[in-house]
């Protein structure tokens, strides 16, 4: 993993001393501090271990007390400091780039509260979404968004990446479905704004500067959510088809023929489909009889099996009279569902399974998406740069495309300096050029900071910089990312 190399330590945090410990001591349990060395390579390594940070403490509050005891003291003596959730993210946006302090908020996982009526869920941020939605589960509600990573990745880190995921197309971005936050900001203060209203017009809507905020504004400490009704009835239909114009021609007839009961809406190429096969990812056997150029997982989520069952079938003949599709099937139960789903959430690990992958998480209008795969592996080729003994063995296309949003992956025995150097900043141009934007739903982090001009512009940054001036004077909350450094 890189070790940040083109960067710098800023000399004007302080380092980590006797005193600092003993004050964190005071505070906090003895399990809720780790200094052990083995047990940080876990904290300073990031989920794609392509970052590696040399953090040599780590802080578990259990309340929201604690923490903004941790932050006021780090504001005071100038250490800086790296917020993690379950470490699942995917621009190295949550490992420490030197020695900040991580606060890791896995001890902070109560559900505060549940309003049966409304659907409005209080709780920790450190709660994995999983746990949330299995709890939600027994209560007939699920969390309006999910994920892969669901298993590991904390609310609080959802929020704070601002997390798309596999239905956002049904239920809508966490600008919407988030109704409060509570806040601990850099000096201590605690912003408790955990209201579960639904309609609130009463002054600036601060939550929202802190939904996709990446821990550069302050540490969120509860999270207050809107969860739809669980629909009775779900089904899953995978299909194989030809081209990326037949992708969209599905995807345009599942709008009319589906509409509301449409709950996602996601493709893959042949290359990834190569890869899940190739690495047998548990769970996930593809059950079509050939390799096709494209996959889509077609989920509906309704109220009436029979009427879902109806339209889907009725959507599927036209498919395959019109011969917009190669192939299709239509899971039959629960099991049949969840191998479907297993493929499409296997694709990022396949994906890392050579070595090493770089990730490109970019939107853009539906018509162009594919075409950014397509050029990126026809400059490679050119570049004679893909294949045994080559800088990359593939370039894998997949992602949302009800969203825009396509991942662009390039597979690699290793990350190295020519491979960045051959894929940046063409792929960032290639985007602008698009009118798309370069991160979609992963973030900043330490990968795209410094690309951050190719999607806003002058002006929105300046006043970026001084919205995080304003809030973060000492610039001690994750610091080095988000925001370019130049
Ligand atoms: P971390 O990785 O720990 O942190 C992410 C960022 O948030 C960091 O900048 C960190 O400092 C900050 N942060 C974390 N917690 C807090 C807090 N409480 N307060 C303030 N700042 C905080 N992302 C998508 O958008 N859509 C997907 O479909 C998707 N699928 C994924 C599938 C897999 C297999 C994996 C590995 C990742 C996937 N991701 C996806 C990326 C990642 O899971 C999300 O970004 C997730 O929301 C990160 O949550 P986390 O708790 O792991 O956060
Ligand atoms: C996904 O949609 O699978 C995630 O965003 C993770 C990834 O892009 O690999
Ligand atoms: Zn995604």
């Amino acid at each position: 993993s890189e070790k940040f190399p083109h960067m710098k330590r800023n000399n004007e945090f302080k380092k980590l001393s006797e005193q600092d410990i003993a004050y964190f001591k005071s505070i906090l349990a003895p399990s809720s501090i780790t200094q052990d060395s083995e047990d940080l390579e876990t904290f300073n390594i990031d989920w794609l271990n392509k970052y590696r940070g040399q953090s040599k403490l780590v802080l578990k509050p259990s309340s929201t007390e604690q923490v903004s005891k941790i932050l006021k003291y780090c504001n005071d003596h100038k250490l800086a400091i790296v917020p993690q959730g379950g470490n699942t993210g995917l621009v190295g946006g949550g490992v420490p780039v030197f020695d900040e302090i991580i606060v890791s908020m896995s001890n902070m996982n109560t559900i505060r509260t549940f309003d049966n009526v409304s659907g409005a869920l209080v709780c920790d941020a450190g709660c994995i979404l999983e746990v949330l939605d299995k709890y939600l589960e027994e209560r007939g509600y699920l969390m309006p968004l999910d994920l892969g990573a669901k298993g590991s990745c904390h609310i609080g880190g959802n929020v704070s990446t601002n997390a798309g995921g596999l239905r956002l197309l049904r239920y809508g971005s966490l600008h919407g479905t988030v109704l409060g936050l509570e806040v601990v900001l850099p000096d201590g203060t605690v912003l408790d704004n955990l209201s579960t209203l639904r309609k609130d017009n009463t002054g600036y809507d601060l939550k929202q500067l802190f939904i996709g905020s990446e821990g550069t504004l302050g540490i969120v400490t509860g999270v207050s959510i809107l969860a739809p009704k669980r629909p009775k009835a779900i089904n899953v239909a995978l299909l194989g088809l030809d081209t990326f114009d037949q992708v969209q021609a599905a995807f345009k007839r599942s709008k009319d023929e589906l509409s509301e009961i449409l709950s996602a809406f996601e493709f893959w190429d042949r290359e990834a489909i190569k890869l899940v096969k190739e690495h047998l990812v548990a769970g996930a056997n593809d059950p079509l009889e050939s390799l096709h150029n494209f996959y889509v997982l077609i989920e509906t989520s309704g109220s009436n099996k029979d009427h879902d069952d109806e339209k889907l079938n009725s959507y599927l003949e036209g498919l395959m009279g019109d011969e917009v599709v190669q192939d299709g099937v239509v899971a039959q139960d629960t099991t049949q569902i969840q191998n479907l789903w297993a493929i499409r959430e296997g694709i990022p690990e396949a994906c890392s399974k050579a070595g090493a992958v770089y990730k490109y998480d970019i939107s853009m209008p539906v018509p162009v998406l594919y075409q950014a795969v397509e050029d990126m592996r026809a400059r490679l080729v050119q570049s004679n740069a893909i294949g045994e003994g080559k800088l990359f063995t593939s370039v894998i296309g997949y992602g949302h495309v009800g969203d825009g949003n396509l991942h662009l992956n390039v597979a690699a025995q290793k990350y190295t300096t020519e491979g960045t150097d051959l894929i940046e900043p063409y792929v960032f141009e290639w985007t602008a050029g698009h009118s798309g934007s370069i991160s979609a739903e992963h973030g900043l982090g330490a990968s795209k900071n410094n690309h951050l001009h190719y999607s806003k512009s002058v002006s929105m940054i300046e006043l970026m910089k001084r919205f995080k001036n304003m809030i973060d004077p000492n610039g001690i909350m994750n610091p080095y990312k988000y925001l370019p450094d130049k």
